[in-house]
Order: C-alpha cells, then sequence, then structure tokens
C-alpha cells in the first residue's frame, strides 16, 4: 500500500482529498498543528502527525516522511501577511523538498497557484508577494531532482463539487470548487505515470479520471 504524506494535512483541499485516497487504497499521513484536528483527521481515515512547519527543522521532517512513497505539500499561509507567506509557502515547501530528498522520497506533488489569479483585480502587495513566492516555489521543486507534478488551480470555491475539470499545460482561468481540486488531485495521484509537469485547473466539462488520463505522455 502505497504511503502519502500531506503537509498542510488538515486544509481544506486536504481534508477533501483524504478520504478519497483512503478509498484508492492509500494510506495517509497528515500533518497537523492544532489538538482538535487529530481526531477529525483519524475521522477522515488519515494517521495525523502533529507539528509545525515554522518549527520543523529538515531532519525532523524527514523522520516523519521516512517510509513513506509521497510527499504531497499542501500547506499555505492563506493570506497571513507577506512574512508568513514567505516561510510557509516559501521556506516551508524548501524544506519539504530537502527533507523528501533526505528521506529518499521521490515522488511530490505541490499545490501551487493559477499564473492569471488576480490579474483584474487590485489585490495589495501582498498578493503580489503570494505569487512571486508561490512561483518561487514551483521552481525549486522542478530543479529539485525529485519526481514532481505542481497542481495550478484557480481561485478556490466552496461550490459543489461537479465532478469535471478543464486541466492542461494551459487552460482558461477560472474559479473552481475545492472538493474538485481535491478529487483531481488524488486522482493525480493515484495515475504515477502522470508526472514531472505543471498542470492548470479550472472548471470544465471533463470527467476527473479521464482529465487525468488525457495528460499521460503519449506513445512514441
Ligand atoms: N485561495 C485560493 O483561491 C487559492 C487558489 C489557488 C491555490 N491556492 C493554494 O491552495 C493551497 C491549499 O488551499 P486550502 O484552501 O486547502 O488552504 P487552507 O485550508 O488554508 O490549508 C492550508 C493548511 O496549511 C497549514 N499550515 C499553515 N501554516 C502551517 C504551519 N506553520 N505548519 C503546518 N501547517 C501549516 C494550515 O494549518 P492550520 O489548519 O493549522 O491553519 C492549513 O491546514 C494553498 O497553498 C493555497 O496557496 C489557493
Amino acid at each position: 500500500m502505497a504511503h502519502a504524506f500531506i503537509i498542510g494535512g488538515a486544509g481544506q483541499i486536504a481534508r477533501k482529498m483524504t478520504p478519497d485516497l483512503v478509498s484508492k487504497g492509500y494510506q495517509v499521513s497528515s500533518l497537523y498543528r492544532h489538538d482538535e484536528q487529530h481526531q477529525q483527521l483519524a475521522d477522515l481515515g488519515a494517521t495525523p502527525v502533529k507539528g509545525d512547519l515554522m518549527k520543523l527543522g529538515v531532519s525532523d521532517l524527514q523522520t516523519q516522511i521516512a517510509h513513506c512513497d509521497i510527499v504531497v505539500f499542501a500547506a499555505g499561509a492563506g493570506g497571513a501577511g507577506a512574512d508568513l507567506t514567505r516561510a510557509i509557502d516559501g521556506e516551508g515547501l524548501e524544506k519539504a523538498v530537502s527533507a523528501a530528498k533526505a528521506a529518499g522520497v521521490q515522488r511530490f506533488y505541490l499545490i501551487s497557484v493559477f499564473p492569471e489569479a488576480g490579474r483584474t483585480a487590485d489585490l495589495g502587495d501582498g498578493f503580489e508577494v503570494y505569487m512571486q513566492v508561490k512561483k518561487m516555489a514551483d521552481v525549486h521543486l522542478v530543479a529539485s531532482g525529485l519526481d514532481f507534478a505542481i497542481l495550478r488551480p484557480g481561485t478556490l470555491a466552496d461550490d459543489t463539487p461537479t465532478g469535471k475539470v478543464s486541466a492542461g499545460l494551459a487552460v482558461p482561468y477560472g474559479t473552481i470548487a475545492r472538493g474538485d481540486v481535491a478529487a483531481f488531485l488524488a486522482e493525480l495521484i493515484n495515475q504515477p505515470n502522470v508526472i514531472n509537469t505543471i498542470i492548470e485547473l479550472s472548471p470544465g466539462d471533463t470527467p476527473i479520471t479521464q482529465a487525468v488520463s488525457q495528460l499521460a505522455p503519449k506513445a512514441v
């Protein structure tokens, strides 16, 4: 049974994804910070692992993810300011990549952000820092030597999931239900031949399993 370690395991996308991964046959361990999240994660079928990304060193994380096959980085500062964005979405990702490499965990998934997000709104300097940090996190993972998939969803909403998306190297930007992002990421993990790629994700008409399959490399 493959074992996925989710950093940001108590986040909204991560929590929606966990039962899906479990039902697909994965063992899931989820990093969380707050005591009340322990039972919530256990109820979803995950093994809760307590830790704060700000305080954990690379060797602590390495110990936590040893024996896992997959790392999923679903953490984010969530608009809590430029410094925390740099610390979590930026340095936190770099720490997780170093820990994965040290632990010999080769497959790494990152939730990033759609390049067109916020283009039409004046969202201030903090948002600009967020976009820059997210981009440099993508750059860091791509250069790491790990097998990676970077998912760039459009703006997240808590709408009812449709089970259908538009996914590809370049698709039009849109607002997408967290449930659809979670289902797509679980399916992406479950189709490991779709790897070493960056995927833009928007709402669309293609059922999620098919949308992931269509991203598989073509036979030559
Ligand atoms: N909002 C958007 O429109 C949008 C669009 C595209 C992509 N994204 C990206 O999507 C990702 C996930 O989104 P989401 O809605 O699932 O976010 P979320 O619910 O805010 O989840 C983020 C998780 O990161 C965790 N985290 C923050 N600081 C941490 C720390 N120091 N140590 C350990 N964990 C920490 C949080 O823990 P706590 O539960 O303890 O707070 C939370 O569980 C984020 O990276 C975000 O940047 C967002």
